[in-house]
């Protein structure tokens, strides 16, 4: 595996490749690497012949009181990681090599009314942060196709946008939540947990399990699903951000013709933020 920091140097590697007519995955972390992300380099190493991953914990969709300093940096495990999951190459830019401009850089993505909500609503500028970087790297790779995790649902959903409306020529591929035996979607911020926190996590995707089955048995009544969803997690000891059901291609309330639906969550416990979601199909 190939370490690049610099632009240049990536173009460099990627052209010769291209000229070869080789074809090429994208995975972008943050790092911090783990189960979750490995199953997304398998399944870019699976639709192309040359993997690139990412590793820039991105400034630009931190807010100001977020964890952007504490955000966990394993710079030596994560090429390990790679190197053992067959990846070809780590693009591994400064803050610097991306933002030259710094925070001022004029240009932002921003992928209306599917930003605003759920997540966006408790994190402004979250995804326009995303959205931005997102649209930077896929012009610096140019990959045929890119893999992001369905964990990050509302994130998959505006990058799929994204791309449609401005014609980024990458296929944008979703990957399946990779859990731990309890349930618990693996994280990088799960290691903010303490171990009594850890232990009541799974709940968070117990309550979804509830809430999709519930669904799947023909009920409609989505703001008594919700509300259940909400006491759950209340009564777990966690903070709820939001437990909502929606309609899965427009992140809105599901109308009269929705029929796949996704029922999305996130919580605070103690010094972490979870988030999680479920797919659901309306009978
Ligand atoms: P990060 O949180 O490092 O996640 C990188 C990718 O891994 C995302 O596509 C995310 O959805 C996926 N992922 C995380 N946990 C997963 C799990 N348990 N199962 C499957 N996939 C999982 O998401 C970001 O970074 C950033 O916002 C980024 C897209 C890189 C832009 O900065």
């Amino acid at each position: 595996m190939q370490t690049v920091t610099r632009i240049a140097e990536l173009r460099a590697t990627l052209s010769a490749w291209r000229a070869q007519g080789l074809r090429i995955g994208f995975v972008p972390t943050m790092g911090n690497l783990h189960a979750g992300h490995m199953s997304l380099l398998a399944a870019a190493r699976y639709r192309a012949d040359r993997v690139v991953a990412s590793v820039f914990v991105n400034p630009l969709q931190f807010g100001p009181n977020e964890d952007f300093d504490r955000y966990p940096r394993t710079p030596e495990e994560d090429a390990q990681l790679l190197q053992g999951a067959q990846c070809d190459l780590l693009f591994l830019p400064s803050v610097e090599e991306m933002y030259p401009q710094g925070r001022d850089q004029a240009t932002r993505v921003h992928v209306r009314g599917l930003s605003e909500t759920l997540c966006g609503r408790v994190r402004p500028g979250h995804f326009e942060g995303v959205a931005t970087v997102v649209a930077k790297l896929f012009g610096i790779v140019q990959a045929d196709v890119a893999v992001f995790g369905e964990k990050d649902f509302q994130q998959l959903t505006i990058i799929q946008r994204m791309t449609q409306d401005l014609s980024i020529p990458v296929e944008v591929v979703g990957a399946a939540t990779v859990r731990a035996p309890d349930g618990l979607a693996m994280s990088s911020r799960n290691r903010y947990l303490t171990e009594a926190e850890r232990a009541v996590a799974p709940r968070l995707h117990a309550a979804l399990m509830t809430a999709v089955k519930r669904i799947d048995t023909g009920e409609r009544d989505y703001e008594s699903i919700e509300a259940q969803g909400q006491a759950w997690l209340l009564e777990a000891g966690m903070r709820p951000d939001y437990f909502a059901v929606r309609d899965a291609l427009t992140l809105q309330a599901p109308g009269p013709a929705s029929r796949e639906l996704v029922v999305l969550a996130a919580a605070r416990l103690g010094k972490a933020r979870l988030i999680d979601n479920l797919r659901a199909t309306r009978r």
